[in-house]
């Protein structure tokens, strides 16, 4: 398992986690079996939200409920969690009662003393800067909240955030799988007229980040596009790309869901791949991608098989 710097906090973790959003419905001995298989894997990373499950921090208590964990057990892994979603909204709340009220439903519902990573979930249009960084600081100080950062924000939204926030916003959490790659292929095709991949839909969170220290971490990986199934095993709609992905695990002794994880990890901007399988061979079939270097040849093969132009 390879590991990552996280922002500039001198901290590694490995570049394959797992998240856990998926868990609601499995039972205790899933629930254990899961994490076991990734622990045994390598990864020692989870990923959380408030909103997660049926209802608000359901996903949190399933997994602390299952899991039990000792003191030591706790002190092994890293809980990274999300607030600012109102689960029966549809709105973003980045309110200083919203996001402390928020952290101290997850600690409690993850059983725990501290969160090692809090991020803000979505984007709230309504957000005062100067709230966040309250919480932040009182969160912080009080040893509730070790590291902080964002997900599915612009550049401008982070600096934003960083005129009042004092901690390093040293993640942002965003969509990218091969076949979602917008914010890998769009500077491939930048100022090229017609074609969709040349829009810019995020301001160029990719340089922004490598260039600030920001650790990007890949939401649905496997997925085709938003929430709409996996592009593996997908050959009427990626016959190419499946090949491709199967000729390549041939060659490097793994899956093609590990080509799926090697192909972010083999970006230089050191992405995390969250993972949110629930099934403990999937686990490792990807934990095994982290351990493949994919050539230049071999990442731009995947790349243009699953439709993408390099002009
Ligand atoms: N920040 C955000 O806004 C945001 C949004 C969404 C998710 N997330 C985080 O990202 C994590 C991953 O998201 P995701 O669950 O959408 O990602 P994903 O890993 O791309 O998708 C996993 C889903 O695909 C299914 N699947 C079917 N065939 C598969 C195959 N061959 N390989 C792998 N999976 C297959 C899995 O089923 P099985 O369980 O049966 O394998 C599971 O339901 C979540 O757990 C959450 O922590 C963050």
């Amino acid at each position: 398992m390879k590991h990552v710097p996280l922002g500039a906090s001198g901290i590694e973790s490995p570049n394959v986690v797992l998240g856990l959003m998926r868990i609601p419905e499995m039972t205790d001995d899933a629930i254990r079996d899961l994490v076991r298989t990734a622990r045994d894997s390598g990864i020692d990373f989870f990923d959380h939200a408030d909103v997660y499950g049926n209802a608000v921090h359901h996903c949190e208590e399933r997994f602390a409920e299952a899991m039990q964990l000792t003191p030591s057990q706790r002190d092994e892994i890293v809980l990274q969690t999300k607030c600012g979603i109102v689960g029966d909204g549809p709105y973003f709340d980045f309110s200083y009662e919203h996001i402390v009220e928020s952290v101290e439903g997850s600690l409690k519902a993850l059983r725990t003393d501290r969160i090692d990573v809090l991020l803000l979930h979505r984007p709230d249009a309504l957000v005062e800067p100067d709230e966040v960084a309250r919480a932040f600081d009182e969160l912080h100080a009080a040893g509730k909240v070790h590291h902080f950062g964002v997900s599915n924000h612009t550049p401008g939204q982070v600096e934003l955030l960083k005129k009042s926030v004092q901690q390093p916003l040293a993640f942002n959490q965003v969509q990218l799988s091969i076949t979602h790659a917008n914010v890998i292929t769009q500077g491939l095709v930048a100022n090229m007229g017609g074609l969709d991949q040349a829009i810019d839909r995020d301001n160029d969170i990719l340089n922004y980040s490598r260039l600030n220290d920001v650790t990007l971490q890949a939401w649905s990986p496997f997925q085709k596009g938003f929430f709409d199934g996996v592009f593996l095993g997908d050959r009427e709609q990626y016959a190419e790309l499946n090949d491709v992905l199967e000729e390549l695990a041939a060659a490097h002794g793994v899956t093609p869901t590990g080509i799926a994880v090697a192909w972010i990890t083999r970006h230089p901007a050191h992405f995390q791949v969250v993972l949110g399988t629930t099934n403990p061979q999937r686990v490792r079939d990807s934990a095994a991608g982290s351990d493949v270097e994919l050539s230049r040849e071999e990442w731009y093969r995947v790349l243009t098989a699953a439709g993408h132009t390099v002009p």
